[in-house]
């Protein structure tokens, strides 16, 4: 059986994955207020399994959509943000695929995290982030799984294995057993990728919510516990009793909000399966 040293070993030889071109390009267009379906589409049209993806889920049930044909169609029946929002989770999604979790779980997860990230900013009376930043934050907070997951292979599903069936935060098992956790590796990852710095900040924090953490690393915080403590996990099946009471306080977000924040979170869920379909 692999020891917890040797998986440290392997760890330190990490080979990061190569960054998908699109996510590179939507990234640095992250805090452009005003960006065109043209612009889109250019992006889009790097990747033309992921414009086939963005047009099928343009065509959806849940869209509403029929004949759309191209990406400034699909702006115009989805709009800017969110067709911009929908590429980079496609062009994420098709990139990384996980060997020892399954696939389904872990991305509703980080779909339902990018779009409650997005429900907590309305409410939050303290902070403001621009959405798309949250969005992108809140899909890329576990990516540091899947470094883990290709890195350390069957020594991975071992750490999962345990965190499951001690129904305990993942996080903690890593830290036990390979003296990090997913959060510090994701950013790695994404340094490596020369994303925006704001990304690495949020996924680095994203368990650890007051000390120096930036208010997107708190909002995500927030959306992961809300989603987990929801069932929507990706897959190690801990429900956490509660979060960090501070936290509520430091957003500007009355915890008595819960229950309509619930509401709102279940039906945005039909939103990420739609794109999970699309994806496969
Ligand atoms: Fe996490
Ligand atoms: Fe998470």
């Amino acid at each position: 059986m692999t020891t917890s040293a040797e998986l440290v070993k392997q760890l330190d030889a990490v080979g990061f994955p190569a960054a998908p071109e699109v996510v590179v390009k939507l990234s640095q267009l992250l805090h452009t207020d005003w960006v065109t379906a043209e612009q889109l589409a250019e992006v889009a049209m790097l990747d033309a399994g992921i414009s086939a993806r963005m047009l099928r889920l343009a065509n959806s049930v849940y869209y509403r959509g029929r004949g759309v044909k191209s990406i400034a169609e699909a702006v115009l029946r989805v709009g800017i943000d969110g067709v911009r929002d929908v590429v980079y989770a496609l062009s994420l999604m098709r990139a990384l695929r996980p060997m020892q979790f399954a696939y389904r779980p872990y991305w509703r997860h980080c779909l339902a995290v990018a779009q409650t990230t997005q429900i907590l900013q309305l409410r939050a009376r303290k902070v403001a982030v621009p959405s798309t930043e949250l969005h992108a934050a809140g899909l890329l907070h576990d990516i540091g799984m899947l470094v883990l997951d290709r890195t350390l292979g069957v020594g991975y599903g071992r750490i999962l294995a345990n965190a499951h069936e001690a129904a305990r935060p993942l996080f903690e098992v890593e830290r036990e057993m390979i003296g990090t956790d997913h959060a510090d590796v994701g950013a790695r990852l994404l340094e490596h990728w020369k994303l925006p710095d704001q990304l690495a900040q949020a996924t680095a924090g994203h368990h650890d919510p007051l000390f120096g953490a930036t208010p997107t690393a708190q909002l995500v915080y927030l959306a992961d516990f809300v989603c987990n403590r929801h069932a929507v996990h990706h897959g190690t099946a801990y429900r956490p009793e509660a979060c960090v009471p501070e936290i509520w306080d430091a957003l500007g977000i009355a915890e008595a909000e819960l229950p309509d924040i619930l509401i709102e979170v279940d039906a945005s869920l039909s939103k990420a399966d739609a794109i999970l379909a699309a994806a496969s």
